[in-house]
Protein backbone atom coordinates (compact mmCIF):
# COMPACT_ATOMS: atom_id res chain seq x y z
CA UNK A 1 0.00 0.00 0.00
CA UNK A 2 1.09 3.85 -0.75
CA UNK A 3 1.05 5.92 2.52
CA UNK A 4 1.66 9.89 2.08
CA UNK A 5 2.33 11.42 5.16
CA UNK A 6 2.45 15.48 5.33
CA UNK A 7 3.94 17.54 7.84
CA UNK A 8 3.02 20.47 10.06
CA UNK A 9 0.40 22.43 7.53
CA UNK A 10 1.32 26.03 8.75
CA UNK A 11 -1.30 29.24 8.14
CA UNK A 12 -3.05 29.83 5.09
CA UNK A 13 -0.08 29.27 2.90
CA UNK A 14 0.33 25.92 3.80
CA UNK A 15 -3.10 25.45 4.08
CA UNK A 16 -4.18 26.09 0.08
CA UNK A 17 -1.02 24.44 -0.88
CA UNK A 18 -2.20 20.81 0.80
CA UNK A 19 -6.06 21.80 -0.21
CA UNK A 20 -4.73 22.78 -4.29
CA UNK A 21 -2.41 19.53 -4.57
CA UNK A 22 -3.73 17.16 -2.37
CA UNK A 23 -6.55 15.84 -4.86
CA UNK A 24 -3.91 15.77 -7.71
CA UNK A 25 -1.11 13.60 -5.59
CA UNK A 26 -3.94 11.31 -4.38
CA UNK A 27 -4.56 10.19 -8.26
CA UNK A 28 -1.37 10.42 -9.56
CA UNK A 29 0.58 8.51 -6.77
CA UNK A 30 -2.71 6.40 -6.31
CA UNK A 31 -2.72 6.83 -2.69
CA UNK A 32 -3.86 4.38 -0.59
CA UNK A 33 -4.11 6.31 2.66
CA UNK A 34 -2.99 10.34 3.58
CA UNK A 35 -2.30 11.65 6.58
CA UNK A 36 -1.81 15.20 7.35
CA UNK A 37 -0.12 17.10 10.46
CA UNK A 38 -2.35 20.04 10.82
CA UNK A 39 -1.68 21.82 14.38
CA UNK A 40 -0.21 25.16 12.95
CA UNK A 41 -3.02 25.17 10.59
CA UNK A 42 -5.01 28.16 11.88
CA UNK A 43 -2.95 31.14 11.58
CA UNK A 44 -0.08 29.16 12.70
CA UNK A 45 -1.74 27.86 16.24
CA UNK A 46 -4.22 25.07 16.25
CA UNK A 47 -7.13 24.24 13.89
CA UNK A 48 -10.69 24.75 13.43
CA UNK A 49 -13.35 22.72 12.50
CA UNK A 50 -13.92 24.39 9.52
CA UNK A 51 -10.03 23.72 8.11
CA UNK A 52 -9.98 20.41 9.39
CA UNK A 53 -12.91 19.74 7.37
CA UNK A 54 -11.42 21.12 4.49
CA UNK A 55 -8.32 19.09 4.63
CA UNK A 56 -10.17 15.78 4.99
CA UNK A 57 -12.27 17.12 1.68
CA UNK A 58 -8.77 17.16 -0.01
CA UNK A 59 -8.04 13.75 0.66
CA UNK A 60 -6.37 13.44 4.06
CA UNK A 61 -7.58 10.58 6.27
CA UNK A 62 -6.32 11.27 9.02
CA UNK A 63 -5.11 14.65 10.88
CA UNK A 64 -2.92 14.75 13.22
CA UNK A 65 -1.73 17.48 15.65
CA UNK A 66 1.03 18.32 18.46
CA UNK A 67 2.08 20.73 20.78
CA UNK A 68 -0.13 22.89 19.77
CA UNK A 69 -3.42 21.03 19.62
CA UNK A 70 -5.80 23.12 21.50
CA UNK A 71 -4.53 26.54 20.83
CA UNK A 72 -8.71 27.12 19.00
CA UNK A 73 -10.07 26.70 22.20
CA UNK A 74 -13.13 25.46 19.57
CA UNK A 75 -10.85 22.08 19.24
CA UNK A 76 -11.74 21.13 22.94
CA UNK A 77 -14.85 20.69 21.97
CA UNK A 78 -15.18 19.64 18.11
CA UNK A 79 -12.25 16.88 18.94
CA UNK A 80 -14.80 15.20 20.42
CA UNK A 81 -16.91 14.31 17.46
CA UNK A 82 -14.04 14.26 14.97
CA UNK A 83 -12.54 10.48 14.65
CA UNK A 84 -10.22 11.09 11.95
CA UNK A 85 -8.52 14.32 13.90
CA UNK A 86 -6.29 12.64 16.66
CA UNK A 87 -4.24 14.67 19.59
CA UNK A 88 -1.22 13.37 21.16
CA UNK A 89 -1.91 9.86 23.30
CA UNK A 90 0.55 10.76 26.10
CA UNK A 91 -1.52 13.93 27.08
CA UNK A 92 -2.89 13.78 30.78
CA UNK A 93 -6.22 11.13 31.68
CA UNK A 94 -8.96 12.69 30.55
CA UNK A 95 -7.81 15.87 27.73
CA UNK A 96 -10.49 15.31 25.06
CA UNK A 97 -10.24 13.35 22.01
CA UNK A 98 -8.32 10.56 21.22
CA UNK A 99 -4.78 9.41 20.59
CA UNK A 100 -4.93 6.83 18.15
CA UNK A 101 -7.21 4.79 15.63
CA UNK A 102 -8.01 1.95 13.70
CA UNK A 103 -8.80 3.32 9.76
CA UNK A 104 -9.61 1.56 6.81
CA UNK A 105 -7.69 2.63 3.85
CA UNK A 106 -8.64 2.80 0.23
CA UNK A 107 -6.96 -0.92 -0.45
CA UNK A 108 -9.51 -1.85 2.61
CA UNK A 109 -6.13 -2.42 4.71
CA UNK A 110 -7.03 -1.28 8.43
CA UNK A 111 -4.55 1.06 9.42
CA UNK A 112 -3.31 1.94 12.58
CA UNK A 113 -2.60 5.61 13.68
CA UNK A 114 -0.80 6.98 16.66
CA UNK A 115 -0.16 10.68 17.33
CA UNK A 116 2.49 10.92 20.17
CA UNK A 117 4.36 13.92 21.85
CA UNK A 118 8.19 13.92 22.47
CA UNK A 119 9.15 14.74 26.46
CA UNK A 120 12.78 16.11 25.49
CA UNK A 121 12.64 20.02 25.46
CA UNK A 122 8.97 20.10 25.77
CA UNK A 123 6.01 20.23 28.01
CA UNK A 124 6.35 16.99 30.84
CA UNK A 125 4.10 14.56 29.71
CA UNK A 126 3.29 10.86 30.34
CA UNK A 127 6.16 8.50 28.53
CA UNK A 128 5.11 8.53 24.75
CA UNK A 129 7.65 5.37 24.42
CA UNK A 130 5.27 3.27 27.03
CA UNK A 131 2.20 4.40 25.87
CA UNK A 132 2.80 3.86 22.19
CA UNK A 133 4.13 0.14 23.40
CA UNK A 134 1.09 -0.53 25.29
CA UNK A 135 -1.11 0.96 22.15
CA UNK A 136 0.61 -1.47 19.54
CA UNK A 137 0.51 -4.43 22.11
CA UNK A 138 -3.20 -4.14 22.28
CA UNK A 139 -3.46 -4.01 18.15
CA UNK A 140 -0.54 -5.89 16.72
CA UNK A 141 0.85 -5.44 13.44
CA UNK A 142 -1.08 -8.20 11.11
CA UNK A 143 -2.97 -9.16 13.92
CA UNK A 144 -5.12 -6.00 14.63
CA UNK A 145 -3.96 -3.98 12.24
CA UNK A 146 -2.23 -4.26 8.51
CA UNK A 147 -0.02 -1.02 8.62
CA UNK A 148 0.89 1.10 11.76
CA UNK A 149 1.86 4.48 11.60
CA UNK A 150 2.91 7.02 14.19
CA UNK A 151 3.35 10.59 14.10
CA UNK A 152 6.08 11.29 17.07
CA UNK A 153 6.03 14.99 17.70
CA UNK A 154 9.09 16.13 19.31
CA UNK A 155 11.67 18.59 19.61
CA UNK A 156 14.95 16.29 20.04
CA UNK A 157 16.57 13.66 17.54
CA UNK A 158 17.87 11.45 20.14
CA UNK A 159 14.56 10.85 21.45
CA UNK A 160 12.92 10.19 17.67
CA UNK A 161 15.81 8.15 16.71
CA UNK A 162 15.39 6.16 20.01
CA UNK A 163 11.59 5.67 19.00
CA UNK A 164 12.40 4.30 15.91
CA UNK A 165 14.76 1.74 17.10
CA UNK A 166 12.51 0.56 19.98
CA UNK A 167 9.58 0.31 17.44
CA UNK A 168 11.45 -1.24 14.48
CA UNK A 169 9.84 -3.67 12.95
CA UNK A 170 6.59 -3.40 14.80
CA UNK A 171 5.33 -0.93 13.03
CA UNK A 172 5.22 0.42 9.67
CA UNK A 173 6.72 3.87 10.25
CA UNK A 174 7.65 6.22 12.69
CA UNK A 175 8.06 9.33 11.50
CA UNK A 176 8.83 12.97 13.48
CA UNK A 177 6.97 16.74 13.35
CA UNK A 178 7.50 19.78 15.22
CA UNK A 179 10.77 21.23 14.18
CA UNK A 180 9.52 22.44 10.64
CA UNK A 181 12.52 21.85 8.81
CA UNK A 182 13.11 18.49 6.89
CA UNK A 183 16.28 15.98 7.88
CA UNK A 184 17.68 14.34 5.23
CA UNK A 185 17.66 10.54 7.10
CA UNK A 186 15.05 8.89 5.72
CA UNK A 187 15.30 5.01 5.04
CA UNK A 188 14.17 1.80 6.27
CA UNK A 189 15.14 0.55 9.68
CA UNK A 190 16.69 -3.20 9.53
CA UNK A 191 13.39 -4.52 11.21
CA UNK A 192 11.80 -3.34 8.37
CA UNK A 193 10.02 0.20 9.90
CA UNK A 194 10.78 3.28 7.62
CA UNK A 195 12.06 6.33 9.54
CA UNK A 196 12.72 10.16 9.09
CA UNK A 197 13.60 12.58 11.99
CA UNK A 198 11.51 15.01 10.60
CA UNK A 199 9.61 15.09 7.76
CA UNK A 200 9.69 19.50 7.72
CA UNK A 201 6.60 21.54 7.41
CA UNK A 202 3.60 22.41 4.84
CA UNK A 203 4.53 26.00 4.37
CA UNK A 204 6.62 29.26 3.30
CA UNK A 205 10.17 28.15 3.94
CA UNK A 206 11.30 31.96 3.77
CA UNK A 207 10.42 32.75 7.09
CA UNK A 208 11.34 31.26 11.10
CA UNK A 209 9.38 28.15 11.04
CA UNK A 210 6.79 29.22 8.84
CA UNK A 211 6.54 32.72 10.66
CA UNK A 212 7.21 36.21 9.18
CA UNK A 213 10.82 36.46 10.31
CA UNK A 214 10.57 40.25 11.89
CA UNK A 215 8.82 39.23 15.00
CA UNK A 216 11.19 36.19 15.54
CA UNK A 217 14.30 37.94 15.07
CA UNK A 218 13.32 40.94 17.15
CA UNK A 219 12.19 38.49 20.19
CA UNK A 220 15.63 37.34 20.16
CA UNK A 221 17.84 40.54 20.07
CA UNK A 222 15.69 42.55 22.60
CA UNK A 223 12.96 39.73 24.16
CA UNK A 224 10.71 42.26 24.17
CA UNK A 225 7.19 41.33 22.17
CA UNK A 226 6.81 44.07 19.32
CA UNK A 227 4.01 42.34 17.61
CA UNK A 228 2.21 38.59 17.17
CA UNK A 229 3.49 36.05 15.06
CA UNK A 230 1.96 36.29 11.45
CA UNK A 231 2.70 32.83 9.15
CA UNK A 232 4.15 33.73 5.69
CA UNK A 233 2.74 34.26 3.06
CA UNK A 234 4.98 33.08 0.41
CA UNK A 235 4.54 30.42 -1.89
CA UNK A 236 4.62 26.99 0.40
CA UNK A 237 6.74 23.83 -0.05
CA UNK A 238 4.66 20.80 0.59
CA UNK A 239 6.91 18.19 2.50
CA UNK A 240 6.63 14.85 3.56
CA UNK A 241 7.50 11.50 3.34
CA UNK A 242 6.12 8.88 0.74
CA UNK A 243 5.88 5.08 2.34
CA UNK A 244 5.07 1.97 0.26
CA UNK A 245 4.55 -0.86 2.51
CA UNK A 246 4.22 -4.54 2.18
CA UNK A 247 0.58 -5.61 2.12
CA UNK A 248 1.76 -9.06 3.62
CA UNK A 249 4.10 -8.01 6.47
CA UNK A 250 2.75 -4.46 6.78
CA UNK A 251 6.33 -3.66 7.00
CA UNK A 252 7.83 -1.13 4.72
CA UNK A 253 9.96 -1.98 1.39
CA UNK A 254 10.91 1.96 0.70
CA UNK A 255 10.36 5.06 1.58
CA UNK A 256 11.15 8.54 -0.15
CA UNK A 257 10.94 12.38 1.27
CA UNK A 258 8.17 14.70 -0.79
CA UNK A 259 9.17 18.39 -1.61
CA UNK A 260 7.16 19.65 -3.66
CA UNK A 261 6.97 23.41 -4.81
CA UNK A 262 7.96 26.75 -2.32
CA UNK A 263 11.27 27.59 -1.75
CA UNK A 264 12.35 23.55 -1.10
CA UNK A 265 11.36 22.34 -4.32
CA UNK A 266 13.05 19.45 -5.66
CA UNK A 267 11.94 16.44 -7.99
CA UNK A 268 9.42 13.97 -7.10
CA UNK A 269 10.03 10.88 -4.98
CA UNK A 270 11.61 8.70 -7.07
CA UNK A 271 10.01 5.58 -5.96
CA UNK A 272 6.64 6.36 -7.88
CA UNK A 273 7.96 8.02 -10.62
CA UNK A 274 6.33 11.33 -11.97
FE1 LIG B 1 4.27 22.56 14.21
FE1 LIG C 1 4.76 21.43 17.32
Amino acid sequence: MRLLFLGDVVGRSGRNAVIAELPRLRQRWQLDFVVVNGENAAGGFGITEAILEELLDAGADVVTLGNHAFDQKETLVFIERQPRLLRPINFPHGTPGRGSGLFKARNGAEVLVINAMGRVFMTELDCPFRAIDAETMACRLKHGADAIFIDFHAEATSEKQALGHFLDGRVSAVVGTHTHSPTADERVLAGGTAYMSDVGMCGDYNSVLGMEADEPVNRFLTKIPRGRFEPAMGPATISGIAIDIDDRSGLATACASVRLGGALSRAEPALWGT
